[in-house]
């Protein structure tokens, strides 16, 4: 239950803890939706001036043509146009107050409304005539408006008091007429009945705003949630990638100690045998085989730990590469690589990902791409480092659902540090891989 203060402060100010129906409503929900609606009753303060202008003055027009025929109608009815035009012209230079006495300015100009009303159709019959209910509808005024409870059965009652004030006042026939009695009671009955539509429409209000703020803090808590879950990816991300280089570094030494020593033992043994005369074709082919199987390891510890990366830096690393594939497939190749020594600045691990993924575009032109040359270019300007990859081959299949990784883990590389890579067809056909980093480090920024 709500203490009378809240009570008290909903009514009065729209604001407080509440507990409506089914909705909990939380003081900061209240004040925002108290704000929402004062502002938005501002913003339509101006527009429904202008519209009962118009209204005013459109049906202006149309007097003598409706009503020219009751000569007694006609000088009561422009009176009162002249007035609710001078009224609605001070309410409208009322609306420059500041924001928040703009209710009293929408109010004066309600109760002025219904008053000019009152005025002119009161000279032109009394309580049984028709024109008494002309008075009606102008009650429904503070419909237009947001309003706090107590604010909507004042401003009503205002609206009430300001008809039959204006009706009956000026015309002391009209307050000795047998009707009037049941003429007052009908108008304070439609007053309630304004007032009583006005807080249900406020409540429905109410209801709309905070299930649009119910809406905005799920839309807000479920991009946390995503953002937080996109940052904890990220960082498992950065440890496998960390991890698979930091293994296959450990892969290369233990196979380079282990497998080279003995494989250097084998040949030594070999050598020795041949040497002393003692050897035959068998161990020329032995020989042979044993100098395969070194080259094979050299290529594989390559492929693991490439020393070329970590001895010389990416530049003469990309051209080594890029020679040894083009060498294998035949083909004829382009290397554009920035001037000796501008790669330096970048990170062991900015040029471990670039290496990566020139050596696995690379790779996949060879495997794929049925290309005869092949484009690499490296550029590194402004914190951002450009590696492209292009062939002129038969380019990718639109649409195809590989189970290679080989394009996944260059994507997956990338992000790690920030950067994105993008497969694309060539423009000319075949395929161009583009891979953009951010090197804050190469502008010093790290
Ligand atoms: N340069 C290219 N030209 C034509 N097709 C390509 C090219 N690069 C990749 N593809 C196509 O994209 C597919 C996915 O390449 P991806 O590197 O991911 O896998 P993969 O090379 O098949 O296997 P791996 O996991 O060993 O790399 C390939 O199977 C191939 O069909
Ligand atoms: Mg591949």
């Amino acid at each position: 239950m709500p203490s009378f203060a809240a009570l008290g402060a909903w009514l009065w100010r729209g604001e407080g803890p509440l507990v409506l129906g089914d909705l909990s409503v939380q003081p900061a929900d209240l004040h925002a939706f108290h704000i929402d609606g004062r502002d938005a009753t501002a913003r339509k303060l101006r527009l429904v001036i202008y519209l009962l202008l118009g209204f005013n003055l459109g049906f202006w027009l149309t007097d003598d043509w409706l009503l020219g025929h009751l000569p007694y109608v006609q000088p009561a009815l422009t009176e009162g146009r002249v007035a609710a035009t001078a009224c609605g012209l001070l309410a409208l230079a009322l609306t420059l107050v500041p924001d928040r006495l703009r209710p009293l300015a929408g109010w004066f100009g309600a109760a002025a409304t219904c008053g000019v009303i009152a005025w002119t159709v009161g000279r032109i019959g009394g309580p049984d005539s028709v024109w008494f209910f002309y008075t009606f509808p102008f009650l429904f005024l503070g419909l237009a408006a947001w309003l706090p409870p107590a604010h909507r059965l004042l401003g009503t009652a205002l609206l009430c008091a300001t008809t039959a004030a204006l009706f009956f006042g000026p015309h002391p026939a009209h307050r000795a007429d047998p009707v009037a009695g049941s003429a007052l009671a009908n108008l304070v009955c439609i007053a309630l009945l304004a007032a009583a539509i006005g807080v249900y429409l406020d409540y429905f209000r109410l209801r709309v705003f905070l299930m649009g703020r119910e809406r905005e803090h799920l839309v807000a808590d479920l991009g946390a949630q995503v953002a937080a879950q996109t940052r904890h990816i990220q960082r498992l991300l950065d440890h496998v990638e960390t991890a698979r280089e930091a293994e296959r570094g450990e892969l290369a030494a233990e196979l380079h100690d282990e497998m080279g020593q003995l494989l250097t033992a084998m040949r030594c043994v070999v050598k020795s045998h041949q040497l002393r005369g003692a050897g035959g074709p068998d161990l020329d082919q032995l020989a042979q085989l044993l100098q395969q199987s070194t080259r094979a390891l050299r290529d594989v510890l390559e492929r693991l730990r490439p020393r070329v990366l970590d001895d010389l830096g990416l530049g003469p690393a990309t051209e080594w590469m890029v020679h040894r594939v083009a060498g294998l497939g035949g083909l004829d190749f382009a290397l554009d690589l920035p001037a000796h020594g501008a790669l330096d600045t970048l990170t062991a691990r900015e040029a471990t990902v670039a290496f990566r993924v020139v050596q696995e575009s690379l790779t996949n032109v060879l495997r794929h791409a049925q290309a005869t040359r092949v484009d690499v270019q490296v550029e590194l300007d402004a914190g951002q480092l450009t590696v492209r990859v292009e062939d002129d081959g038969i380019g990718i299949e639109p649409g195809l659902d590989s189970q290679g990784f080989g394009l996944l883990s260059m994507a997956e590389r990338a992000h790690t540090l920030g950067g994105q890579v993008v497969v694309a067809p060539r423009p000319r056909g075949g395929t161009r891989v583009s891979l953009t980093l951010p090197t804050p480090a190469a502008l010093g920024l790290s």
